[in-house]
């Protein structure tokens, strides 16, 4: 059977936020210290301190905001002891996450720097949890005031005189958890005080984003959206896709087919989730002013044989290429609301696109999709309507149910597609008027697909075409530092069957990105 998608390139939506596409880096493991930072005596080629080979990276992926330094650090993190000169900074545990010794020699400098390299707007996650106002509002003046103040001289006492540019702050993180185990009641009215003091300075507007819910805690959007939208501009939600149960984590390679249908269901209930949570923000904010922020999502596996637990090292896999095509397709489809959105993590943790282990590094199944993807950054979504049949396995252990000791069966079957779609101007060059990119993913784990794209109300006749596959043998096939190109981005053929059609044949699990002229 013929799978079919139709792109109605009369119907342009709302424009794909850049900030859909950004990245996470939180003080955990070997993200920053080893990942982006490897110090300025370090033997492993780099810039200022920076990893060169990892900022390259994300460079190359257009890598539009950067969100730090946590993530459950955040709430236990404090500015002051980060700046100055490196031997008197202050040491401290990092009790999330290994209980080492953090020594704070990457700090709001060092962070503002990286941003620098990589031309990235900054995202900064403040301390609510443990944290105060008057620390909160001193580090937005040390950040962004530019005239005589006591935090504008420290920051050039320290080496910068001017201010940064601060585009995105988050007001705590998790506070539901690990960022103070708060009722959403309590939450909000801190939110209130807290935001108060992210003060305006200069030309510098600060867009002011409320610590969200966990998952399907609906009640928070709820209470969040009542007590304070009117003093917020984004509001976070936070998910993981996993394959067993949160609970009881499985390995990021060599799970069964059924394990393989659960990822890929779990990752695609992110469509319900932000529906769901939509649908509260509308009650509240019919306009859309406030944008969803889905500022940690990804896969969460456990973690890798013989790392430390605390470093949430895991491999990625062709699996994780696929979560990251469905999960873009979804803020794609979403980005109405979903305006900022950050993959957890950036380097060495979770489902990350780059990993290092000294000076050698892996472009990750993730980092391939990611840059298959980047087109849709600032681009023009269009509506899409596809016919496909449905996959997966029948008749398998119901773990949620026996969880309660109910001994039940259910059958685990998704849609084999997921699309998204959108437009640009064609380059003046290519005698083209529009540049149109669809990326689609076929989740059968066994099964090809043949796929005819139609561009429906097209004004004149496709020019030319071309499209990538990231794919691999298996649905766990990885990239690792000893086979680092296994996955990576290949050409797909595809052949144009009409005015306004192409057809392509989707390999088994994969990611395809398709790009018309026309
Ligand atoms: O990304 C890892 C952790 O997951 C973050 O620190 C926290 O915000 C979330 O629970």
């Amino acid at each position: 059977m013929k799978e079919s998608i139709i792109v109605d390139t009369q119907n342009k939506k709302s424009v794909i936020s850049r900030d859909i596409y950004g990245h996470f880096s939180e003080h955990l493991g070997h993200c920053i210290y080893g990942g982006f930072w490897v110090g300025k005596d370090s033997d492993i080629p780099n810039i200022h301190g920076y990893n060169k080979a990892v900022v390259e990276a994300f460079k190359e992926l257009d890598i539009p905001n950067l969100r730090w330094p946590g993530g459950c650090f955040a709430d236990e993190y404090h500015w002051k002891d980060g700046i100055g000169p490196q031997e008197n900074r202050k040491k401290m545990i990092n009790t999330h996450w290994g209980g080492l010794t953090e020594d704070n020699s990457f700090g709001t400098h060092e962070f503002m720097g990286l941003c620098d390299e990589l031309g990235c707007k900054p995202y900064i996650c403040g301390n609510v949890g443990s944290g105060s106002v008057q620390e909160m509002n001193e580090w937005i003046e040390y950040m962004t005031f530019s005239g005589v103040s006591p935090m504008a001289d420290l920051r050039a006492k320290n080496g910068r005189k001017e201010p940064w540019k601060l585009p995105y702050f988050g007001v705590g993180n998790e506070n539901w958890g690990c960022g103070g185990n708060m009722r959403p009641e309590f939450y909000a009215d801190l939110y209130r005080r807290f935001q108060t003091y992210v003060r305006q300075y200069g030309d510098n507007k600060i867009f002011k984003i409320a610590g969200g819910a966990n998952v399907d805690d609906y009640n928070w959007t709820e209470v969040l959206m009542r007590n304070a939208h009117w003093l917020m501009d984004g509001l976070s939600l936070h998910y993981y896709s996993y394959e067993y149960r949160w609970e009881e984590k499985k390995p990021a390679t060599g799970f069964s087919k059924e394990g393989f249908y659960r990822i890929m269901r779990n990752a695609l209930r992110m469509e319900e989730l932000v529906r769901r949570h939509s649908e509260i923000m509308d009650k509240y904010d019919p306009d859309k002013r406030i944008a969803m922020v889905v500022d940690e999502w990804g896969n969460w596996f456990a973690p890798k044989p013989g790392t430390n637990p605390g470093f949430l090292e895991q491999d990625n896999s062709v699996t994780d290429a696929l979560v990251a095509g469905i999960t873009l397709n979804i803020f794609n489809n979403h980005s109405d609301r979903i305006r900022v959105a950050n993959l957890a993590q950036a380097v060495n943790v979770l489902q990350a696109p780059v990993l290092t282990q000294g000076d050698k590094i892996v472009l990750t199944p993730t980092w391939h999709v990611l840059h298959q993807y980047k087109g849709h950054q600032g681009a023009t979504l269009l509506g899409t309507s596809a016919a496909y049949s449905y996959c997966g396995v029948k008749d398998v252990p119901d773990y949620n149910r026996s969880l309660r000791g109910i001994e039940a069966k259910e059958d685990v079957i998704v849609p084999g597609l997921s699309v998204s779609a959108s437009e640009k101007d064609a380059d003046s060059k290519s005698g083209a008027k529009k540049q149109y990119l669809v990326t689609v993913t076929n989740v059968d784990a066994e099964s090809s697909k043949e796929v005819e794209i139609s561009f429906a109300n097209l004004d004149g006749s496709i020019k030319s075409a071309n499209a990538s596959i990231v794919t691999g043998e298996k649905y766990d096939t990885i990239n690792s530092f000893e086979n680092p190109e296994v996955v990576t981005e290949k050409t797909l053929a595809v052949k144009i069957t009409g005015s306004n059609t192409v057809c392509i044949s989707l390999p088994a699990h994969s990611v395809a990105a398709v790009t018309v002229l026309a």
